[in-house]
């Protein structure tokens, strides 16, 4: 079976749906979402967006804590973009509906609460409450709902970009995307979809490690079928780990917002004493990789499984109007943040590198796209700034929708007979499947162990050879055997693990988001550029 359409769309999330609502305007767009539409990492998104509206706020100050953040990796240009088009974006949002928390305030346009999170020199976090991610991802898909060029079909995994190399078997550097190979979770049909543009919006890939903020979704999908096809691939190994998730065994590695901190909780060792400013001088608001490597540090001094989280000074129905998911969230859990002093640890929560693209979110390969936290824009470089990732989504989905809009009109396709059907000839059910499931938690936890906050080349050596071995398994495992969408997650997952490993070993420095006790410097002389994969020679 083969389909047809000129925009193909690859995930729900806030840089799906955006992508494919302005895409529509220009052409017929499929979206396919592996699970429920509404599942993916923006649903879960807390602190907010980051953008320039507040009358004493400015461009350039936005675009200075970016840089400052991403230590000396970051794209200029991109990051320019990001924050000069940022005040039009959230303007989008807010007339497609989503209702931002509100106040008094009329040093804004649209008069909203602006929260300040760990970085920023100012007030300027556009959010829902504590729900900016479910605000937003319900509001979006609404809105893609209602319109008629786009079809949405839940329950369907992309398997693999088809490329040129499905018509020609051979891999070539100038290779075309022509769509993807779908299976269909529900009938286990596989089929393709041929389209003029493909845009990879798949999201992160947090599962690669045992303690994540992320849901299940987030096993690196894209980075693997992008890598596989020939793409280049940047910066994997900067991998931040959000410093403060609830300790608690049945929390499941929840989000304790930065932005609580913002508001002005402050990190307290077991005893109680404030120890942020040993490290910093923006204390509990450094920067987040600061911020986890000193909470790695004060629990490996004190052997304490934990820190704390203490917003107790500040008036309860404040915190209770402001915070309500993670107020109702830790009282489930026994703590009243506003009496108690909250638990915390960090855990991974986002990836930096992806899929390499332009400023229009072009990639490596003809007529693929990639935007969302599955792209490299350039923007973060070694490390995110707080609540930047939104507005990343925001801003280059919608560069990318329209770049493409413009380019369709002279994109010629094959014919759909030149699109071999997917061919499991040879391929059994299943019924070895028990043997890898447990491969998932073998892979999380070597990169947890080994790939994790602080990283040296014997770690990252040992982390190399397990996964190598995990990844033959598997692979041989996925040759004989019927797709499923766990099998097909787990393959995702070993790439991308060895894609985060090799990028890793490769930087001998440290900075940003990548700590290694063997290169405990910042080496610009060599090392102030971006860490390369591809299975292809690019020029
Ligand atoms: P996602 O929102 O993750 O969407 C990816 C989509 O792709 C999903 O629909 C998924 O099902 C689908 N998909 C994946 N693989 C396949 C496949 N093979 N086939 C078909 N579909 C597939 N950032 C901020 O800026 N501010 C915040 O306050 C903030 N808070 C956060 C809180 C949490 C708990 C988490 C986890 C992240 C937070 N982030 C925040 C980061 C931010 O939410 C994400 O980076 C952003 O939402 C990514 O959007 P996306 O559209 O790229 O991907
Ligand atoms: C948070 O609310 O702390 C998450 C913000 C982000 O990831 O940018």
């Amino acid at each position: 079976m083969n389909t047809q359409c000129d925009f193909l769309v690859i995930g729900s999330g806030i840089a799906g749906l955006c992508f494919a609502i302005q895409a529509a305007k220009s052409g017929s767009v499929i979206l396919i979402t592996k699970k429920n539409d509404t599942e993916s990492n923006t649903n879960y998104a807390q602190g907010g967006i980051a953008c320039v509206l507040e009358r004493g706020d400015s461009f350039n100050s936005h675009i200075k804590d970016t840089l400052t953040t991403g230590k000396g990796l970051s794209n200029e240009e991109s990051v320019r973009i990001l924050v000069e088009e940022g005040p039009d974006r959230i303007k989008d949002l807010i007339d497609w509906g989503v209702n931002f928390s509100k106040s008094d305030a009329t040093s804004n346009p649209y008069h909203l609460h602006l929260g300040k999170e760990g970085g920023h020199s100012e007030n300027r976090i556009v959010h829902a409450h504590d729900l900016t991610g479910k605000e937003v991802e319900e509001t979006l898909l609404k809105r893609a709902h209602s319109i008629k060029n786009i079809t949405m079909l839940e329950h369907h995994s992309a398997i693999d970009l088809i490329t040129d190399y499905h018509l020609s078997h051979t891999l070539q550097p100038d290779t075309s995307c022509h769509g993807a190979y779908v299976l269909d979770n529900i009938t286990k049909i596989i089929f393709s979809i041929q389209s003029k543009i493909t845009c990879l919006a798949t999201g992160g890939a947090g599962k690669v490690y045992l303690h994540t903020t992320n849901p299940d979704i987030a096993t690196g999908d894209g980075f693997a079928i992008a890598y596989r096809a020939g793409a280049v691939i940047s910066n994997m190994e900067f991998i931040q780990f959000h410093p403060t998730t609830l300790f608690h065994e049945k929390a499941n590695s929840f989000l304790i917002s930065e932005a609580l901190r913002g508001h002005g909780a402050i990190l307290r060792d077991v005893n109680g004493r404030e120890f942020m400013d040993k490290y910093h001088p923006l204390k509990s608001l450094a920067p987040r990789d600061t911020v986890a490597r000193a909470i790695d540090n004060e629990m490996k001094i004190s052997g304490e499984p934990c820190v704390f989280l203490d917003i107790r000074h500040a008036d309860p129905s404040d915190t209770r109007e402001h915070f309500p998911n993670i107020y109702a969230n830790c009282i489930n859990f026994g703590i009243d943040i506003t009496k108690d002093m909250i638990p915390v640890v960090p855990a991974a929560h986002y990836i930096c590198g992806g899929i390499k693209v332009d400023t229009v979110g072009r990639s490596s390969i003809q007529n693929l796209y990639a935007c969302g936290e599955v792209s490299c824009t350039g923007v973060h470089g070694a490390n995110r700034l707080a609540s930047n990732s939104l507005l990343e989504a925001l801003v280059f989905a919608k560069r990318a929708s329209d770049h493409s809009a413009e380019c369709i009109r002279r994109i010629s396709t094959v014919e759909p007979s030149a699109i071999p059907a997917w061919d499991d000839t040879g391929t059994i059910d299943n019924e070895e499947w028990i043997l890898l499931s447990h491969n998932f938690k073998e892979i999380q936890s070597v990169m947890w162990d080994y790939v994790g906050i602080v990283r040296s080349n014997v770690r990252l050596g040992r982390a190399a050879r397990r996964i190598q071995l995990l990844e033959k398994e598997i692979d041989n495992f996925y040759k004989r055997t019927k797709v499923t969408a766990k099998l097909l997650e787990l393959r995702n997952l070993v790439t991308t693990a060895k894609l985060i490993v090799s990028s890793a070993a490769q930087r001998k420095e440290s900075r940003g988001l990548h700590y290694t006790t063997d290169y405990p410097e910042q080496n610009d002389r060599y090392w102030k550029k971006d860490t390369i994969l591809s299975r292809l020679k690019h020029r």
